[in-house]
Formats: C-alpha cells, sequence, structure tokens
C-alpha cells in the first residue's frame, strides 16, 4: 500500500502533536459549555477520535454524512445521516477532515444552523486554500493544517475507499489515478 505514496506530507508525530495542541485550544474555548462534536463522515474518523481523546470536559458527539448527487464532488449534496439529537440552543462545533472547494462544508453548516444551535463553528484538521470554489461562504474558525492544492490520503482521508487507514496524510503517486 505504502509503494503508492510518492511522499508523506504530514507525519504521523506531526498530526498528533497538532491535534492535542487544536483539543487543548477547544477545551480552554468550549470550559463549561458541554458542545456536541458533529464529524463529517467518513473521512474524520482518525481524527475525531484522536481529537476527542484529548478534549478535557464534558462534551458530546454525533455524526453526519452527506455526500453528493453525482458521486463527484461538483455537485448538490444530501443528507444520508442526520444528526441523531436536538441541536437547539446547543453549542455545536463541526469536525471535518478537509476543507477543499467548501461544497460540503457550507452544506453542512446551513443544514446545522436551520436547526438553531446556540453557536457553530468548523474545526477542520486539513485546508486547502488553493481548492476554495467562488461563493464559499463558511470560514473555518479551527485549521490544524492548511496544505498545497495536490490530492492527499490517509489519516482518514480516501482515494476511491482506500488508504483511509494510513496513519499519515500522504500525496499519492499519480499513476495510481492513471491506472483507475
Ligand atoms: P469539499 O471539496 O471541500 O466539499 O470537500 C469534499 C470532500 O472531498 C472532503 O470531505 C473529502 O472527503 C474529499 N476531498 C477533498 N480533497 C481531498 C483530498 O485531497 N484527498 C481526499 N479526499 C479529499
Ligand atoms: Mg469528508
Amino acid at each position: 500500500m505504502e509503494q503508492n505514496i510518492s511522499h508523506i506530507l504530514l507525519s504521523e508525530e506531526q498530526i498528533q502533536t497538532r491535534v492535542k495542541e487544536l483539543a487543548a485550544e477547544l477545551s480552554v474555548e468550549y470550559a463549561g459549555k458541554n458542545p456536541i462534536f458533529v464529524g463529517v463522515l467518513k473521512g474524520v474518523v482518525m481524527f475525531y477520535a484522536d481529537f476527542l481523546k484529548n478534549f478535557n470536559g464534558l462534551c458530546e458527539m454525533d455524526f453526519m454524512w452527506i455526500s453528493s448527487y453525482s458521486g463527484t464532488s461538483s455537485g448538490s449534496m444530501v443528507v444520508r445521516k442526520d444528526v441523531s439529537v436536538d441541536l437547539k440552543g446547543r453549542h455545536v462545533v463541526i469536525l471535518e477532515d478537509i476543507f477543499d472547494t467548501g461544497s460540503s462544508l457550507q452544506y453542512t453548516y446551513e443544514h446545522l444552523l436551520a436547526k438553531e444551535p446556540a453557536s457553530l463553528k468548523i474545526c477542520t484538521l486539513l485546508d486547502k486554500p488553493e481548492g476554495r470554489k467562488p461563493g464559499i461562504t463558511v470560514k473555518a474558525d479551527y485549521t490544524g493544517f492548511a496544505i498545497p492544492n495536490e490530492f492527499v490520503v490517509g489519516y482518514g482521508l480516501d482515494f476511491n475507499e482506500h488508504f483511509r487507514n494510513l496513519p499519515f496524510v500522504g500525496v499519492l503517486k499519480p499513476e495510481v489515478y492513471q491506472d483507475k
């Protein structure tokens, strides 16, 4: 599997260090607020688990699963699994793996905002600022790493559902795409 990776962009150690910093920052920010962390499946699972283990204080977990109608990340989105608790009046933090074009986060943010939370913020492990589509108005309140506009896999992120299990974030070799 690792022979498909051209280089490691973020090592396991870099990721773990940064995730602990983010969790420490939010532990202070959300002290006494019993936040709900809404993870956007499936890419977020590694980040979500590591983040939550390092969050200090009362909090709750929930998940959403969304996908685009077309199967590409270009078009309109559909909720395949919604949150399972009432968010009205709650402090909600969306946890995402990556903020690229922004379509998913824009959709998720608006969908959750309609549930009238007391506050709604976005925490993304990765941000590809160069990937952003015009018209995206949401911003990340907390970001792990800004990365170049390259396709990355590992630590939850996939290419055709593969490579999610790598403990680091790496760049795929071009021939892996070309074969598909
Ligand atoms: P968006 O383009 O910001 O809407 O991101 C949509 C989704 O595309 C993300 O949640 C990821 O699942 C996926 N995605 C975007 N960039 C990458 C990447 O570099 N590697 C793997 N998945 C990505
Ligand atoms: Mg995702």
